[in-house]
């Protein structure tokens, strides 16, 4: 099967900023793979390509056998900061992608707040629910366009910690059930770990690919367990030991 999301010989320009060069990477169908690397290396811009909101300078991408990827194409973006809709409620919130495709689903839509442990607050509106519970009502409305490929962009970046692993746990839980293919932008390289089948190490600007490491951990996971398998801490060790030479490099490196 051919993958499901291709990036190749990707670079961008932003004036004379290179933000990527040549970059080139798969995903396979129903695989989960996180990439990591140095604030300003180029991942939210590369998501910004895969979903076809950015041309690229050089190369291209291909999202389920479509080039460039228009509207045909089911891609579900989680994007870095809050996008939702403060004058809708959680449930709106929910239902607005089948809007766009006219076809509001409400049964879908409480049984997605269900999913993401939010039953009870259909009615609320952003402003009365925490930040954690805005990402679950953002993950709910991402599932609700029944998404061929997930793109997020540290989708749980912005919590506490407690609420962060509750979080991991619950998306791992409905990941795992579902397998959609994923691609997963974070600074958390446990998380990284912890939830991918592959992880992919970009380097400090000009981003380019600088190592790939596949995560031989068995499923389902549970955060707890593998936080503190031994092949988990070997992992992170080596691959932390690659990405804090870039985070230092990046920290050199002039805007
Ligand atoms: N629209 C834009 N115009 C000009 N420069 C941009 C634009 N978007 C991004 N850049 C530059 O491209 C580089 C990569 O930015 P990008 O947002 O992709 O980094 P990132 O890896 O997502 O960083 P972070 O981890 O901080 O989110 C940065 O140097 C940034 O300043
Ligand atoms: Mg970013």
């Amino acid at each position: 099967m051919p993958p499901k999301v291709t990036v190749s010989g990707l670079s961008i320009a932003f004036g004379t900023t290179r933000a990527l060069d040549r970059v080139s990477l798969t995903v396979n169908d129903g695989e989960f793979v996180s990439i990591v690397g140095p604030s300003g290396c180029g991942k939210s811009t590369m998501l910004n390509v895969i979903a076809g909101l950015l041309p690229p300078s050089e190369g291209g991408t291909r999202v389920a056998g479509i080039d460039g990827n228009g509207p045909g194409s089911r891609i579900g973006y989680m994007f870095q900061k809050d996008t939702l809709l403060p004058w809708a409620t959680a449930l709106e919130n929910v239902c607005l992608p089948m809007d766009v495709k006219g076809a509001r689903d409400w049964h879908k839509a409480r049984a997605l707040m269900q999913l993401v442990d939010l039953a009870g607050f259909e009615a609320h509106y952003p402003r009365q629910l925490s930040g954690g519970m805005r990402k679950r009502v953002q993950l709910a409305r991402l599932l609700a366009q029944d998404p061929e490929v997930l793109l997020m962009d540290e989708p749980f970046g912005a919590l506490d910690a407690q609420t962060r692993l509750i979080i991991q746990e619950e998306f791992l839980k409905i990941w795992e059930r579902q397998r959609t293919t994923v691609l997963f932008v974070t600074h958390d390289l446990q998380e990284a770990i912890a939830m991918s089948d592959k992880v992919v190490l970009i380097s400090a600007r000009p981003g380019r690919i600088k190592a790939s490491y596949p995560v031989d951990l068995t499923r389902p996971r549970h955060m707890e367990d593998v936080l503190a398998h031994p092949r988990f801490i070997a992992l992170f060790q080596e691959i932390w030991a690659s990405l804090k030479h870039e985070v230092l490099a990046a920290r050199e490196r002039p805007a």
